[in-house]
């Protein structure tokens, strides 16, 4: 079981997350953060901690969102790892609970 990064994370990327995760399986792309599942123990610390509401155990994504969990997986082999919170990104605030974000996902 691992728990993955979804849709509100985008172009808002709080990074509150990777303070609490125990063993750093937090990886950074542009505008949006993603779990490698192989690393993630499962232990729910991050998930009360995103203001944006974006993370998920992954039997708990959401309807829609199923395409989130190979995603995280992907991403998590060619992002940076990322273990300290930095600032949001300078629209966090405006962009956070917008639908459908993922069109405008940076790689
Ligand atoms: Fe890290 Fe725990 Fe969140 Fe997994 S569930 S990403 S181990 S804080
Ligand atoms: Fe993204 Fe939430 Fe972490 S917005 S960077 S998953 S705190």
């Amino acid at each position: 079981m691992t728990f993955v990064v979804t849709d509100n994370c985008i172009k808002c990327k709080y990074t509150d997350c990777v303070e609490v995760c125990p063993v750093d399986c937090f990886y950074e792309g542009p505008n949006f953060l993603v779990i490698h599942p192989d690393e993630c123990i499962d232990c729910a610390l991050c998930e009360p901690e995103c203001p944006a509401q974006a993370i998920f155990s992954e039997d708990e994504v959401p309807d829609g969102m199923q395409n989130f969990v190979e995603l995280n997986a992907e991403l998590a082999e060619v992002w940076t790892n990322i273990t300290e919170r930095k600032d949001p990104l300078p629209d966090a605030a405006e962009w956070d609970g917008k639908k459908d974000k993922l069109q405008h996902l940076e790689r």
